[in-house]
Parts: structure tokens; sequence; C-alpha cells
């Protein structure tokens, strides 16, 4: 995937800010997770995994395959005064240098739908997966209104002839990229998941990883 960090980083700022608190709310309420170790998965600028911190007690990794986002990330923390709570690590969410049960919590945002090998990547994201650890991997807006006021202004920047902003989200989001992520799940030979999708949310793969291998109470898989 080929992305230019600091024109990223300026839309990050000024039009997507206002969904990643929403999101951190909704991680932490469907995990419980507030304490350990999380990765944000292709963490670009980190902006969820700063909003994590801002609400938790989390130790953040910010994981992605391109130096520059990792730094921009980096100046994001300095920025909010974060120094001391995270780390960082370059390197494709595939393969990643990191012993099993190392994270409690793995957040992802808009990254997935880059992932060349998805089912691999998803093993990958279970295997680093602590006893009980959680896995909040997808994309979505926070709330139906900020992804509408979101859609408004990247609409009513010139596309260069490239796929309107709605269509990609309307691709990225709907039915066919549901029923993808679970085949991969399934694929994968993973067996607690669920995965979730609606107007409000968006699309969302959430693993939870069993203490003893038996399937965590209230989570089905969706198949
Ligand atoms: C659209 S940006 C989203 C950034 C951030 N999660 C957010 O929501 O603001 C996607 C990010 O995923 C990263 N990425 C894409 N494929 C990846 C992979 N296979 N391994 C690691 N990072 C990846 C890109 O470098 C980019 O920073």
């Amino acid at each position: 995937m080929k992305i230019d960090g600091n024109k990223f980083s300026k839309i990050e700022k000024e039009v997507f800010a206002p969904l990643y608190p929403l999101l951190a709310e909704q991680i932490i309420a469907a995990t419980g997770k507030t304490t350990g170790t999380c990765i944000d998965l292709g963490c670009g600028t980190g902006a969820l995994g700063c909003a994590l911190l801002q609400k938790t007690r989390l130790q953040m990794l910010f994981y992605d395959e391109y130096p520059q986002m990792l730094e921009l990330a980096a100046e994001k923390m300095a920025e909010q005064q974060l120094a001391g709570r995270f780390s960082l690590q370059c390197g494709d969410v595939a393969n990643i240098d990191l012993a099993d049960g190392a994270v409690d919590l793995a957040v992802s945002r808009g990254s997935i739908f880059f992932w060349e090998h998805l089912e691999k990547s998803l093993q990958e994201i279970e295997r680093i997966l602590a006893p009980g650890g959680w896995a909040y991997i997808g994309g979505g807006f926070g709330s139906q209104q900020v992804m509408d006021e979101i859609i408004a202004r990247m609409e009513a920047k010139p596309t260069e002839g490239k796929e309107s902003f709605s269509a990609k989200i309307r691709r990225n989001l709907g039915p066919e990229m549901q029923a993808r992520f679970a085949s991969a799940l399934s694929r994968a030979g993973i067996r607690n998941y669920t995965v979730l999708r609606n107007d409000e949310i968006g699309l969302w793969i959430i693993i939870r990883k069993c203490d003893n291998g038996l399937p965590a109470e209230g989570l089905q898989a969706s198949r």
C-alpha cells in the first residue's frame, strides 16, 4: 500500500479526528480492557492508540509497515504528553515479530482492507493475543453522524479521477466485505470470533482468545 504520511496526517487531524475517541469508547465497552499491553496494527499516525491511551492505563505498541507513519505516531504521542506509555515497531501484520501471547488487546482501524495476506495476518493476531485477550479489527467512524460528516467533507475534496470516498466506504464496510472476513476467519482456523456490521459502528472483527481453549461466554462465531 502506498500512502503519503504527511497527507494522511493532515486529513486525520482536520477531518477524521472526531471518530477516534468514540471508537476507543466502543472498544473499551466491548472488550473491557483498560490495562496491559495493546497493539495498534496499521496504526498510521497513531490516532486510535492515542485515544485509547487517554481513556485507559494501557501501554501501546504502535505497529505499521511504514517508518514514516511510526515517526508521525511518535510526534503525536509527544504532543499529547504520552511519552513513556508507548513503543514503536515496523513490520507487516502477516509476520509480527512478537512472542505468542505478547498482547492483551489488538486493535486496528482502516488497515485490514490493505492486508495482502488476510488469513495469515488474522492467524498472527490470534497468536500474539494472551489468553483472555481480545482483538477489535476493521473499519468505522464511531457513529452514523460522524460518518456522514466525514463523508461530506471528503466528498468536497477533488477525487483526482479516483473512486469517490463514499463508494470506497460502501465497498469496505459492506456485506461482501463482511462475508470475506467471515470466510478468512474460518479458513484461518480461528474459532471464537464475531463479525459485526451496522451503519452506526461500521464493520468489525472481534476475536476473543480463550482461556483453556474453551469458547468464551457470549461470543459466538458468526458462521
Ligand atoms: C488508512 S491508514 C489507517 C491508519 C490508522 N489506523 C487510522 O485509522 O487513522 C492504513 C495504515 O495501515 C498500514 N498498513 C497497511 N497494510 C499493512 C500491513 N500489511 N502491515 C502493517 N501495516 C499496514 C499503512 O501503512 C497505513 O498506515
